[in-house]
């Protein structure tokens, strides 16, 4: 169990803004440290989505126990609260194995990192968050470790320094990065198995959704949950946190079974709509509309006008917007789509205030 907080508490120094911005967002998808990891899955049968990547997962899992050899290294990429850790923790299980937690970030020096992977035992498997953000020369340790199960190590300074070959229990390294592309490709290379992960359909997040609601011991109605799962942006973790929203409802009003009005009650109090937007994503939508005409705005014009910082605006706030396809990013900057200003209820691209909607 004390492997939680070395993920939950860490703090990276140049994105310490963002962190504190996404920490007060209920829809953000990043870790704010109140992820229940009892919640989550142990094995793959109870793992819900990600269909291929499951198969895959299965059959090496499978043809390495049979042929009693190590599991090759892993990689998982694909945007945060997808879960990565939860599948790295499966693989451990799946393996009988310990799994170690760690992220690039923290692991400043070759030291750290070698710590680390002398201590695993035989079969262990090393999960390493954020891989991309390793140090460079941190990261050149890893590449005889993956390869040979082996590191040298540099000990002492100046002429009398040497090194010295250390050799290492058979592992298994799980890595995790938000896009495989910010991988070097010495690392990138030495992953027997990349897998890129892909947000949920409404119908697998409705049943991650009622999972949970029975592992806390809470009913939930279909319409409730599938209420739930169109706000949850495709993301498990968002959606798993509006529900402990909606049970602490459900809780304080004595109810057993949580239904549609209190999935509504809560989501307008939480400013959560049908869709998953809260207010910061209309009111990004909003300001290029009606203070840019629709754009194209710049990124710096655009985090003054809302008091933000450029990379919140890229980091935080514009992947889900891009991706449901209300803001498209020019070489001018960013541009509204009428998708937007219907969704808004503006009528036309000058941003006037909605009359006549658009005609099909
Ligand atoms: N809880 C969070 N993500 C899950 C998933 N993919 N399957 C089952 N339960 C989950």
């Amino acid at each position: 169990m004390e492997r939680k907080d070395e993920l939950t508490e860490e703090k990276y120094p140049d994105s310490e803004q963002v962190i504190s911005n996404i920490q007060e967002r209920i829809v953000s998808p990043e870790r704010t440290g109140y992820d229940t990891y009892s919640l989550r899955p142990k094995l793959l049968s109870e793992y819900i989505g990600q269909d291929n990547i499951k198969e895959r997962l299965k059959l090496s899992i499978q043809a390495s126990k049979m042929r009693n050899e190590q599991l090759d290294h892993i990689l998982l990429a694909g945007p945060p609260g997808l879960g990565k850790t939860t599948l790295a923790t499966i693989v451990a299980n799946e393996l009988n194995a310990n799994i170690h937690i760690t992220s690039g970030p923290i692991l400043e020096k070759q030291g750290d990192l070698a710590a680390m992977l002398t201590n695993l035992e035989y079969g262990d498997v090393l999960f390493i968050d954020e891989i991309h953000r390793m140090n460079r020369n941190v990261e050149e340790i890893l590449y005889s470790a993956m390869e040979d199960y082996q590191i040298d190590i540099m000990i002492g300074k100046g002429p009398a320094a040497r090194s010295i070959r250390v050799e290492l229990q058979p592992f298994t390294l799980v890595g995790a990065t938000t896009r495989s592309g910010l991988l070097t490709s010495p690392l990138r290379n030495r992953f027997g198995m990349i897998f890129e992960m892909s947000f949920y359909s409404q119908e697998e997040l409705q049943l991650i959704i009622s999972r949970a609601a029975e592992v806390m011991g809470v009913g939930i109605t279909p319409d409730a949950s599938l209420s739930l799962a169109k706000r949850a942006r495709g993301t498990p973790r968002i959606a798993i946190r509006l529900l402990k929203r909606v049970r602490d409802l459900s809780t304080v009003r004595g109810k057993e079974e949580i239904d549609i009005a209190m999935v509504e009650e809560v989501m307008n109090l939480l400013g959560v709509d049908e869709i998953g937007l809260d207010d910061m994503d209309r009111k990004l939508l909003k300001v290029i509309i009606e203070t840019y005409k629709g754009g194209p705005v710049g990124l710096k014009a655009l985090a003054a006008s809302i008091g933000v910082t450029e990379d919140t605006i890229s980091e935080v706030y514009e992947p889900f917007l891009v991706q449901c396809g209300f803001v498209a990013r020019s070489a001018r900057g960013r541009i509204a789509t009428e998708k937007a200003y219907r969704y808004l209820g503006f009528s036309n691209l000058s941003g006037g205030l909605f009359d006549e909607p658009f005609s099909k």
